[in-house]
């Protein structure tokens, strides 16, 4: 699968994923040149009969008073007392679809520069086809689990690498579970969770599948501690390259990792991938959030531009962190509050491989390593930017550009988006989706 699959990649370490000619443009803001200028023409013929007529003045306050007006049915559309882009555009902030990215996007480099092959218009293509499937979740209010964002990403993954098994690590009430099977509806599945999903059906909506085998419960194993070689065995597999994994477990993402690395696995889903100073446990992200990594590293001095923005900025997204809680004692920003956690934050100290609290030798050690292993990363871009999705948790600034980009409402509309409640799009963490290989020694 891995070779057939993720062949046709590229070298960029942060490509611009999104760019146009990809299937990313919103039918109605496609430019049209020819029209553009006969546009201007008739304007300038106008503006000039109007100039010698004396009318040019009553036009141009009518011309306002409707441009006014249609700006604010456009804002009627989209706003809410929460909506953050109104709140911004009232505040007289950046427009938000200039904002992705603002205060960087640390990204972990692949050994080979590899990236992923997928392109925004396959992932478009995807989201027509997942909305309606979306829609017919068994569980409605997916609240502690995974939104739509995530859901599409990993059902995307799924149906792309078409792998022979797939695990997950953390089930909760079994969306992802169910998720997984709509990617591929023949395809084992292998779910370790401590509770079995169908403790939570005697209490509401919860998803049980009768192809996958659980280590749940009294049965339940650690991700770390099952032997995966009989695993493996009982369902046939010789070939661990056609095995896709998926964690949302809350653990430690290194340690992950380095299990999944030791067994022999390559393609890996970690639906958390937390950004520096945010969640509880330590992931990929905050690993790779280094200086030498564009978009990376961090100031912690309070007079610094980023202690500026940060600020600003946390008065509008829920998620935003400021300089205070970003950084720890002696300026460090590493992990969250300079500290790794672990376990839903049940460990947030020397939770691995070291019995003393984590350094920041030790944290840029960790990135080194992690791109010695690391063949893709490729973070899910949000699907759509917030004056669309109503979203107001995480902070554009430090994602990459959303599937459906700010303004273009139509495409929003054609793909059924606008036909979601607003909450299912709060839940983006960065999902991420790696592929690896053990260094060669
Ligand atoms: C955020 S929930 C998972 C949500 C689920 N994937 C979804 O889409 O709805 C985290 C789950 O991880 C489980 N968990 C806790 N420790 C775990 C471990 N060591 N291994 C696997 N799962 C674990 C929790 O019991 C919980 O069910």
């Amino acid at each position: 699968m891995s070779g057939e699959m993720l062949e046709r990649v590229h070298s960029a370490r942060r490509p611009a994923q999104f760019s146009g000619g990809e299937g990313g443009s919103d039918d109605e803001n496609d430019g049209d040149e020819s029209k553009t200028k006969k546009h201007i023409s008739v304007a300038m013929r106008a503006n000039n009969y109007l100039t010698r007529t004396g009318y040019l003045w009553p036009c141009l306050v009518l011309l306002l008073v409707s441009f006014l007006l249609i700006r604010s049915r456009n804002l009627v559309c989209v706003s809410s007392s929460y909506d953050p882009v109104s709140r911004m555009r009232f505040f007289g902030y950046e427009e938000p679809d200039s904002d992705f990215g603002s205060l960087g996007v640390p990204w972990c480099r692949s050994k080979h520069g590899k990236t992923i092959e997928w392109t925004t218009k396959d992932l478009l293509k995807g989201l027509e086809e997942f909305v309606p499937i979306y829609e017919t979740r068994p569980i409605r209010n997916n609240m502690y689990g995974m939104g739509f964002d995530h859901s599409f990403g990993l059902w995307f993954i799924a149906r792309w690498l078409k792998p022979d098994l797939m695990i997950e690590s953390g089930a909760f009430k079994g969306h992802s579970t169910w998720v997984l099977r709509q990617a591929l509806p023949d395809k084992p599945i292998v779910s370790l969770t401590p509770r079995h999903p169908e403790k939570y059906l005697k209490k509401g909506p919860a998803y049980v599948d009768g192809n996958c085998t659980y280590f749940a419960g009294k049965d339940f194993v650690d991700f770390g501690s099952l032997n995966w070689g009989n695993v493996m065995k009982k369902h046939g597999i010789s070939d661990l390259s056609r095995v896709l994994i998926f964690f949302d477990d809350h653990q430690n993402e290194l340690k992950r990792l380095k299990q999944a690395l030791k067994a022999g696995f390559r393609h890996l889903v970690f639906e958390d991938n937390y950004d520096t100073g945010t969640g509880d446990h330590y992931s990929l992200r905050q690993i790779c959030d280094q200086f030498y990594i564009r978009g990376g590293g961090h100031s912690c001095f309070k007079d610094s531009d980023e202690a500026r923005i940060r600020t600003r900025r946390k008065k509008f997204w829920e998620k935003a962190v400021d300089i205070v809680e970003l950084c720890g004692p002696g300026k460090a920003w590493w992990g969250v509050k300079g500290h790794m956690r672990d376990d839903f934050n049940h460990h947030n100290k020397a939770i691995t491989y070291h019995n003393k609290a984590i350094t920041y030798a030790e944290h840029f050690q960790n990135s080194r390593f992690v791109e010695s292993v690391l063949d893709v990363y490729w973070e899910l871009p949000p699907v759509a930017g917030p004056s669309l999705t109503h979203q107001t948790r995480y902070d554009p600034a430090r994602e990459p550009s959303p599937i459906v980009e700010d303004g273009k409402f139509g495409l929003f509309q054609r793909l059924g988006l606008t036909r979601l409640e607003n909450s299912v799009f709060n839940g983006y963490t960065q999902m991420v989706y790696l592929q690896i290989s053990a260094q060669k020694s």
